[in-house]
């Protein structure tokens, strides 16, 4: 019996809910409440027409086979249907669909043609009285959300944001669709199965877990991952999970995910999801972090071993009201996510670690959203608007510093503006109004002008289109002013001049921000002799920091340093961060070594995940 347990569950969360003050009492209940927001969506990404049919609650039971690297599944979903509605439509990607049943009862489901990215429509006939739809599937083992990590140590992880959920789950796959669910998943004995929902904490002997997650969240947060970790607790609402070789290392540079927490409460209202904790994946995770709600998937390259990386942490948190409370609509609006939350990031350095480190931060992200401006000025301009406009595309081209970097300082310029406690207030309500809904952009836009930028003044001084629906980086752009920086700028330019000799830069003085300043912004043209220079004196390809290996990496390829070759290579083939690849390939291939860079890709290329080839495959012009 699995509904004992599931009822007991829910009503220990209900009960915590009601003592954390979470906000579960404001959540949409009513049908037709939930079917009115769903016709506000039109998001080109997905084939579900929720205006029509929407989900409301899956409960999902699956067996995880390493061996064919197939997940074998039912996904029952409770729906809501509009009262002339025929069909429900979900969107699937390579899933081998084997039955669908509508209560109770086999139907004539239809998948259509595949598209690319996009995949296939299954369209499953109901009537406005219909209650549930269950769907018996396999995935495919060469699913893009999913990478199968072999080894001694198998492990296995989903990556499902922007569009990859429909690859492992057939769903309605679209960010302003919201929907709670449960799940009961069979793993390999010796392996532990976490989602982003309530987990364990604990390996099960027999291999079986079962989850819940009562606040209902879009597609793109749905998560697994199943390997050989332990758990360790940070505080009283956070922990950390690794494998065994990670966990001390990993408890230790996440200690402070509690304060982190606290500060991110204090700033702008209650958490709403019970637990924060984070699971280190293996270094082929694509990303820095993903938020997948209570449960943080975050890459080991952020394992520095002296914090000095936790900002990264501070972000997937922040999401857990940007984002995961207040849901960007459609991925045309993905600066309602990134924006938010690189300001919020920001804002929960400073009260953690103070002004100096976030402007030390605010000044790298200003540099590199200068630098990205001007490379996607060259070539699509429009992709310099805040809103986007990604229809027939990957959404995955929208991640780029505009949405993160671009909205941070379009927030930043809302908050000189009005003033920062004006501003606060206005965040707050912001994520308290809108908590467990969806957002788009000229939503937003009417919100702002109604409660905060209500007079022409103000309108005209912080001008909205420009920002949001003009290219580059307007003139109003906030400037940010670090003085440490300054000085890491003009001891480059001693040091480059000739004027001061290697061993007297500061570097051992100097923190991960300092530093990566420093070798970023070394002459392109530096010779490989400077570099052995500054390598011998500091010791920097030794660096257990990987954001300053990666700057010296990519700095030695300019040089053709010869003897971090090794490095990179090693590099190259652990980790699959593609904020890395992108830039270390891209450098090989500017600078005439193609060949390296596809040597290495070939061996690296197997560890990948999806989201890293696809990107990759084009930029090295691989066939695949
Ligand atoms: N949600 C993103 C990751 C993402 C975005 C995945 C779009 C797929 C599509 C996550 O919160 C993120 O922004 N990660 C950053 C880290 C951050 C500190 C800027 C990353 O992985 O680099
Ligand atoms: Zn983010």
């Amino acid at each position: 019996m699995r509904t004992t347990p599931f009822i007991l569950l829910s009503l220990l969360a209900m009960f915590s809910a009601a003592i954390t003050g979470c906000k579960s009492e404001t959540l949409p209940s009513g049908k037709s409440q939930a079917i009115l927001e769903m016709k506000r969506a039109n998001d080109f990404h997905s084939y579900s027409r929720p205006e029509e049919a929407v989900v409301t609650h899956l409960n999902w039971t699956a067996s995880i086979d390493f061996t064919t690297r197939i997940i074998t599944a039912t996904a029952a979903y409770d729906i809501q249907a509009a009262a002339d509605a025929e069909r429900i439509l979900f969107d699937c990607v390579d899933l081998n669909v084997t039955g669908v049943v509508v209560d109770g009862a086999p139907v004539d489901w239809q998948l259509g043609p595949a598209q690319p990215i996009m995949g296939q429509p299954l369209s499953i006939p109901i009537s406005k009285d219909s209650k549930q739809v269950l769907i018996s599937y396999q995935s495919s083992p060469d699913a893009g959300a999913l990478l199968w990590v072999e080894g001694e140590q198998p492990f296995l992880f989903t990556q499902s944001q922007a569009i990859l959920a429909r690859t492992w789950i057939p769903c309605q796959d679209s960010p302003g669709i919201r929907f709670t669910y449960e799940a009961h998943v069979d793993v390999p004995t010796g392996t532990m199965a976490m989602m982003s929902a309530t987990n364990p904490t604990e390996q099960a002997l027999d291999g079986h877990y079962d989850f819940v997650m009562d606040q209902p969240i879009p597609s793109y947060l749905l998560a697994l991952a199943v390997g050989n970790v332990e758990f360790r607790s940070v505080g009283a609402h956070t922990g950390v999970y690794a494998v065994p070789e990670l966990i001390d290392a990993a408890a230790y540079e996440f200690a402070e995910m509690e304060e982190l927490l606290i500060a991110a409460e204090n700033l702008y209202g209650k958490y709403a999801w019970e637990r924060y904790d984070l699971l280190v994946l293996p270094a082929a995770f694509p990303f820095g972090g993903m938020e997948n709600p209570r449960l943080t998937f975050a890459t080991p390259t952020i394992i520095a071993g002296d914090r000095s990386l936790v900002a990264l942490v501070a972000h997937e948190l922040a999401h857990s009201w940007s984002g995961n409370l207040v849901t960007n609509a459609t991925w045309d609006d993905f600066w309602l996510n990134e924006g938010f939350t690189v300001y919020f990031e920001q804002r929960i350095m400073e009260s953690v670690y103070g002004r100096e480190v976030s402007e030390m931060l605010a000044t790298l992200s200003y540099q590199g959203l200068v630098d990205e401006v001007d490379q996607i000025m060259d070539t699509n301009p429009d992709d310099t608007h805040l809103k986007l406009h990604l229809q027939n595309r990957n959404p995955d081209d929208g991640m780029t510093a505009i949405a993160y970097d671009k909205g941070y300082f379009f927030l930043r310029l809302l908050e000189e503006t009005v003033g920062r406690e004006t501003f606060d207030s206005f965040l707050k309500t912001y994520f308290e109004t809108h908590s467990f809904s969806v957002m788009d952009t000229d939503r937003f836009i009417d919100y702002l002008k109604t409660n905060l930028l209500n007079t022409p003044e103000l309108l005209a001084t912080v001008d909205l289109s420009a920002w949001i629906f003009g290219p580059g980086l307007p003139a109003n752009c906030p400037s940010v002013g670090s003085k440490r920086i300054e000085r890491v700028d003009a001891a480059l330019q001693a040091w480059e001049s000739g004027a001061m000799s290697t061993n007297d830069l500061p570097w051992n003085d100097w923190v991960y921000q300092e530093r990566y300043r420093f070798l970023s912004n070394l002459d392109d043209n530096s010779s490989a002799d400077r570099l052995a220079e500054l390598d011998e004196a500091w010791a920097i390809s030794q660096t257990g920091n990987n954001e300053v290996l990666f700057a010296w990496l990519e700095q030695s390829i300019r040089s053709h340093y010869g003897p971090s070759y090794a490095r990179l290579e090693s590099f190259l083939v652990e980790i699959g961060r593609r904020k890395f690849l992108t830039p270390l390939y891209g450098a090989m291939i500017e600078t005439d070594q193609a060949d390296l860079a596809k040597r290495i890709y070939a061996l690296a290329r197997p560890h990948y995940h999806s989201v890293a080839t696809g990107t990759m495959d084009e930029l090295l012009n691989w066939p695949s």
